[in-house]
């Protein structure tokens, strides 16, 4: 299997913490050579260094994916180092939560610059590379939000909601070249990105539950870099979520906004902040943040152990009274 991997290059944007930082980590694993890319230095450096202590070759190149022209020069860089490029992630990406009254046009676009616009540049490094390969993998990194939209995150569902339509319209140009190119939807994941989140709310944010590890879409993407498919949803809850809107979609929207309310922030005041959106921040440079602490995960387990258990006792009771129906009916001789 790791000969599969050996000698094959891929391109991670947003590669400084978080997702990006997982998948470098498990494709150098693998024996891939990686080019990371995103804005801060050392938390890049570092990365590359581990990197290599896996035996890979690693290139860094400081990056802001807002900029198109820089987005090609990492093609180019990638080219000179490697020679060829077989998969490419489109990862980078920034979070704003807020009101849409209270948010400003800046943040708003910038949102959009890089959620969106940063896609629309690293595909189009990649995908004229693969055409003059004749092969390549794109795998561009949406967002559940990219399905169905929550309340306060209109910048940001559609900056997602934008890469899957631009995603599933490309695709289809390629079709049958060899090329794929393939859209992740997470759901809630433990990463720095809720420490980077600009905020207008006046609330500390925090993901709604169930909480993802980086790893698991770390490893989803490695998957469709090995197995190219269209869409791959992670968090069957939230996949669940976007059956339900299409069914009942008015029903759907009013319990989004509860669980938002409910949920998505802590019982601390924030002042505004623009996070990361303009700049890079020094924190949240690993690969999560804590929202998945162990007790937390065991505390889940047991319940979910406890509800099990309840449901097959209940399904036994419902068996046995089952049985013993049967027996009265056939005492009856019915
Ligand atoms: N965490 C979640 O719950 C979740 C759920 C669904 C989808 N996602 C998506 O997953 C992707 C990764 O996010 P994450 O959760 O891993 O958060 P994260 O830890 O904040 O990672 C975001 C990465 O993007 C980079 N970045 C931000 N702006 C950039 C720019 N202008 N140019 C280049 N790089 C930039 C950041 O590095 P620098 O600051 O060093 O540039 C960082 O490496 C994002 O697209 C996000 O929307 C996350």
């Amino acid at each position: 299997m790791k000969r599969a991997w050996k000698d094959k290059v891929f391109v991670i944007t947003g590669a400084s913490s978080g997702i990006g930082r997982a998948t470098a980590l498990a494709l150098a694993k693998k024996g891939a050579h990686l080019v990371l890319a995103a804005r801060r230095e050392e938390p890049l450096d570092d990365l590359a260094q581990q990197c290599e202590a896996l035996g890979i070759r690693c290139l860094a190149v400081l990056t802001d994916v807002t900029d198109s022209a820089a987005v090609r020069a990492l093609a180019t860089q990638a080219l000179h180092a490697f020679g060829r490029i077989d998969g490419w992630v489109n990862n980078a990406g920034v979070y704003l939560v807020g009101r849409l009254e209270e948010t400003p046009d800046d943040a708003f676009r910038q949102v959009m610059e890089t959620n969106f616009f940063g896609t629309v540049y690293g595909s189009r490094a990649a995908l004229a590379q693969f055409r003059h390969q004749g092969r390549g993998t794109l795998v561009n990194v949406s967002s559940v939000y990219g399905s169905t939209a929550g309340p306060y995150v209109s910048a940001y569902a559609a900056s997602k909601f934008a890469v899957r339509g631009f995603s599933a319209s490309i695709r289809q140009e390629f079709e049958g070249t060899g090329i794929h190119v393939c859209t992740i939807l997470p759901a809630s994941v433990d990463t720095p990105l809720w420490q980077h989140t600009a905020n207008y709310t006046g609330w500390r944010a925090r993901p709604v539950e169930p909480v993802y590890s980086p790893e698991r879409v770390a490893r989803a993407i490695v998957h469709v870099l090995a197995h190219p498919r269209r869409e791959l949803f992670i968090g069957p809850s939230r996949r669940a979520f976007t059956v339900l809107h299409s069914l009942l979609p008015a029903l759907t929207e009013k319990s989004l906004r509860s669980m938002t309310d409910a949920k998505h922030f802590e019982h601390q005041r924030q002042p505004r902040t623009s996070g990361n959106l303009f700049r890079p921040m020094s924190q949240g440079i690993g690969r999560s943040a804590g929202y998945r602490s162990p007790a937390r995960q065991w505390f889940k387990r047991l319940l979910l152990a406890g509800g099990l258990v309840a449901t097959l006792a209940s399904l036994r009771r419902t068996a046995a009274a089952r049985r013993l129906g049967l027996q009265v009916v056939n005492a009856l001789g019915a």
